[in-house]
């Protein structure tokens, strides 16, 4: 896990997450709730609880864990500010959000009970640094809940979309900032655990999540695929109308060349979900 902490990667991923924000709870279905909503079920938390959720987003998390722990308090911090606005918006007492990194968490040692992450680790520029800091602002016995994209459960339709990412900017003559490959193997059932065990924590249940559905259509389908990461959004939406057409008859064009009428877009967006405990 090397840091890939470059000032121009974390810009290119915040300013994402600061313009997804407003559709960021209504993708694909609303799929990150029901995600946040399984990760919270697993972490378990109870009355009086002091909680952490760390890259907290609009707080679809740190808002469900917050009655459960009432009148204890959660915590949700993020980088994204129009991110953490959305999660401001949403009024509970027992909540605040604040700009922070998952690598400089301000907290004292041992001073939580549970820390979140939903569907963040992947992104933090440093997540080594944001396991230790997790691992420090816990206190022994706490708990830390982990959900993680597990990319390897795409369908043939995703990968050959997203192998076309590359050719597609160089064609464009763009260059984007990219984190390395291995991350998208963070989301594995036997890697995640190794990531929580390297940083020192027992890991105590793994379980898996599995979501997917269909696009209508080859516009439907760059639309969604615009919400799945930094690299896909800032292609497609800095295609002008023309090369949006011409994308979207690529699109066409490859799914058709998938033989199987059923396999074309249709994607997966699977998930591995982990808990453990600070040794
Ligand atoms: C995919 S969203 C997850 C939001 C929410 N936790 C959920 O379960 O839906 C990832 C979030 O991590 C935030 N993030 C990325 N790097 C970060 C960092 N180094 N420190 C804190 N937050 C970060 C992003 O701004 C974004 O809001």
């Amino acid at each position: 896990m090397n840091p890939d902490s470059s000032d121009e990667m974390v810009d290119h991923l915040v300013d994402f997450f600061d313009r997804i924000a407003p559709v960021y709870d209504t993708w694909a279905g609303g799929q990150h709730a029901r995600v946040a909503g399984r990760l919270v079920d697993l972490a378990a938390p109870i009355k009086h609880e002091l909680v952490l959720d760390v890259g907290t987003g609009t707080g679809l998390v740190a808002h469900l864990v917050a009655p459960r722990v009432s009148p204890g308090l959660v915590m949700g911090i993020d980088l994204s500010e129009n991110m953490l606005s959305i999660a401001r918006a949403h009024k509970t007492k027992n909540v605040q959000f604040v700009g922070m990194a998952a690598e400089h968490l301000v907290f004292r040692p041992a001073m939580f009970d549970l820390v979140t992450m939903g569907e963040a680790l992947a992104y933090f520029a440093d997540p080594t640094t944001a396991l230790a800091e997790a691992n420090r602002v816990l206190r022994p016995g706490g708990r830390l809940a982990v959900s993680c994209q597990r990319r390897s459960l795409s369908t043939r339709a995703q990968d050959l979309f997203f192998q076309g990412l590359a050719p597609l900017a160089r064609r464009h003559y763009l260059s984007l900032p990219r984190y390395s490959s291995d991350r998208s193997r963070f989301g594995e059932p036997d890697v995640l655990p190794q990531l929580l065990g390297a940083a020192g924590f027992d890991v105590t249940r793994v379980t898996e999540m599995v979501t997917g559905g269909r696009a209508k259509d080859a516009r439907d389908w760059t639309e969604l695929m615009a919400g799945a990461g930094p690299l896909p959004f800032t292609l497609i939406r800095s295609l002008g109308p023309r090369y949006r057409d011409e994308l979207e008859a690529e699109v066409e064009a490859a799914m058709a060349s998938l033989g199987d009428p059923d396999d074309a877009f249709r994607y997966h967006h699977s998930y591995v979900l982990a808990v453990a405990t600070k040794r």
